[in-house]
């Protein structure tokens, strides 16, 4: 007899005899008789053990507790109308069992698959094979199974060939520290694993593959959140022949395609917005657009007040910025406080309250802004009766960190986020190069194999900061969802840029001569853009991390602590490596 799936089963079934196999989900002794909730991949079905009729099933299924895996052979039945349960898709229906055995006994678990018990994360992360059983990781595994199946078919229609890059490597520069493979036959020397395969694509392109597409695993030693893991996954694509128009076309055709899968339906064309533009009204790079609090500058209007703090700000290269919150100004003192808790948190001072009451404008410092400038501020912010601006003065950086992060608080606080809205959009126009004061030298805004805007290859020996790069991200309420660009494929264009990043000739040659070199071999023009996969699943099933979306993922310290790696290793493995440890494993660092 062939095995029939616990969730397919309803009233079409009923007097069919079918054979359920899978794991006891829930249990309930009820006057003698057994109900058991049987679950597998599908679903779950209930099952009833009925001693008086059937002896030696109940005999078989007795034993049986939560996440037991047995098997039950039994006729469908319609359910009693007052034990019909509408929540669950086999809820008019049970299995009565007429033969059962165990297939597998099971320790007493730490906690159910079905268990309404919230477990720890510890405790989930150390068992999870059992975690992965709870029906929402599930749900969103086979997901992310049909995501990744539905991006190779629409790559596939749209001319991409799936190639393989190495996961032993040299140094891959996306920005993070190196995960470092020690190498046994070369003694002292260690691979990398790829923080993306950034330069094997392009070397791709060289080769004449003209579109490449890998679901790639990347791997990046950097400080974590929720939105991070220091082994990931990207959609990974190049192409040769194209421009950035021909990027947004291909990449929002394919989020429509794959966003219908968690029935999202997603808008295109996305809007375009400039990243000085980002930063300035949404105080980030990558904005949630599904928050309408729109931050200003207001230096103009406030410069030349009476106010020290304003002063001092703006004598030393700041800015004033604020926006407005409706309905705001009975806002108390405290939830201020709170406000300004959070802006400190992105370096700011505090935060300056205006509020807008009976027709008058109220600053929050008494007689230091004149009339007019209560007026024009007023104009600035278009505050109404009742609505309270919100003002920091910093650095452009921590005005900018500062109010972003606010606008989106202060949103979900006061119930003005559209949180069931998909705001997508690409962020453009980004400068190439950003200073970096505690090096004293200037780092790639993406990375080092960007290509400057054709107009602005000039400026990179004279003004480097004025370099906007053919880079693009695109961006999902708040989540930067992928990030790409044009590159560059003339060999001195490329040099030059190593130049500017303060990598000079010899490190060039030794970091990425290979590149170099493939530059020289007649190189196509080409660009392309990874996806954070992780991240994509996360958005469309609204988890609340990656870790809900990962099979195996690791914790905040970056570890598995259902495998408990990473791990000290026997000695003479370490020997034969060639490596000494400075160090007893496990001892703090002194
Ligand atoms: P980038 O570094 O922007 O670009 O990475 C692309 C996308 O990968 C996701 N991502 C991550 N997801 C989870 N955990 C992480 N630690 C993590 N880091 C990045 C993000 C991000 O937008 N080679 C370039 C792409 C290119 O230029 O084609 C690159 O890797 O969603």
């Amino acid at each position: 007899m062939k095995r029939t799936s616990a969730g397919t089963l309803g009233t079409e079934q009923i007097g069919q005899r079918v054979k359920l196999q899978g794991w006891v989900h829930r249990r309930r002794d009820h006057g003698g008789v057994i109900f058991l909730d049987v679950r597998d991949r599908s679903g779950l079905a209930q099952v009833v053990v009925r001693p008086e009729e059937y002896e030696d099933a109940m005999k078989a299924l007795d034993p049986a507790r939560i996440e037991w895996v047995v098997e039950v052979v039994g006729t469908v039945s319609a359910r009693a109308p007052e034990a019909v349960n509408d929540k669950i898709p086999t809820g008019q229906i049970e299995v009565v069992a007429e033969e059962a055995k165990v297939l597998a006994a099971s320790d007493p678990v730490p906690f159910g698959a079905g268990s309404d018990v919230e477990s720890g994360e510890e405790t989930r992360l150390r068992y999870r094979y059992i975690d992965l059983r709870r029906e929402e990781l599930q749900r969103n595994l086979m997901l992310r199974h049909r995501i990744t199946t539905e991006t190779m078919n629409y790559l596939d229609e749209h001319g991409f060939l799936n190639v393989e890059t190495p996961i032993l490597t040299r140094s891959t520069p996306e920005g993070a520290r190196d995960y470092l493979v020690p190498s046994r036959v070369h003694k002292g020397e260690f691979f990398a694993l790829p923080q993306s395969p950034q330069i094997f694509k392009q070397i791709l392109m060289v080769s004449g593959f003209e579109r490449y597409v890998q679901i790639a695993r990347c791997f990046r030693d950097e400080d974590l959140r929720l939105d991070r893991q220091p082994e990931f996954t990207q959609i990974d694509l190049e192409m040769s022949f194209i421009d950035e128009e021909e990027i947004y076309e291909l990449i929002e055709g394919l989020f429509v395609r794959l966003f219908a899968h968690a029935n999202i339906e997603v808008k295109t064309p996305f809007r375009r917005i400039p990243y000085a533009e980002a930063m300035l009204r949404y105080g980030s790079d990558s904005p949630d657009l599904r928050v309408d609090l729109e931050i200003l500058d207001l230096s103009a209007t406030l410069e030349g007040s009476s106010f020290r703090a304003f002063e001092q700000v703006l004598a030393t290269g700041g800015t004033i910025r604020g926006f407005r919150i409706p309905g705001a100004a009975e806002a108390s003192r405290k939830q201020v406080d709170k406000w300004a808790e959070v802006a400190q948190r992105y370096g700011a001072q505090g935060v300056l309250p205006v509020r807008q009451v009976e027709g008058e404008t109220r600053f929050q410092v008494k007689n230091v802004l004149s009339d007019d400038q209560l007026t024009t501020l007023r104009t600035d912010l278009a505050l109404e009766d009742g609505d309270l601006g919100l003002i920091v003065a910093g650095s452009p950086k921590v005005a900018a960190a500062s109010l972003g992060a606010l606008r989106v608080h202060i949103a979900r606080e006061r119930g003005l986020m559209r949180e069931d809205d998909h705001e997508f959009l690409w962020v453009t126009d980004f400068p190439a190069v950003e200073w970096n004061p505690d090096e004293d030298r200037w780092d790639a805004l993406h990375h080092p194999f960007t290509a400057p805007r054709d107009e602005d290859v000039e400026l990179l020996g004279s003004d480097p900061g004025k370099v906007k790069a053919r880079a693009y991200d695109v961006v999902l309420n708040g989540f930067e969802m992928g990030g790409g660009s044009i590159r560059i494929h003339r060999r001195e264009v490329q040099s030059k840029m190593f130049e500017v990043l303060g990598i000079d000739a010899e490190e060039a040659q030794e970091r990425f001569g290979f590149l170099l070199e493939a530059l020289s071999y007649g190189a196509p023009p080409h660009g392309g853009i990874a996806l954070g996969l992780d991240r994509l699943i996360m958005l469309m099933t609204g988890a609340a991390s990656l870790r809900d979306v990962i099979a195996f993922p690791k914790t905040a310290s970056a570890t598995c602590l259902m495998t408990e790696a990473p791990s000290t290793v026997a000695p003479d493995q370490i020997q034969e490596l060639g490596i000494r440890l400075s160090r007893p494993p496990g001892a703090a660092e002194s």
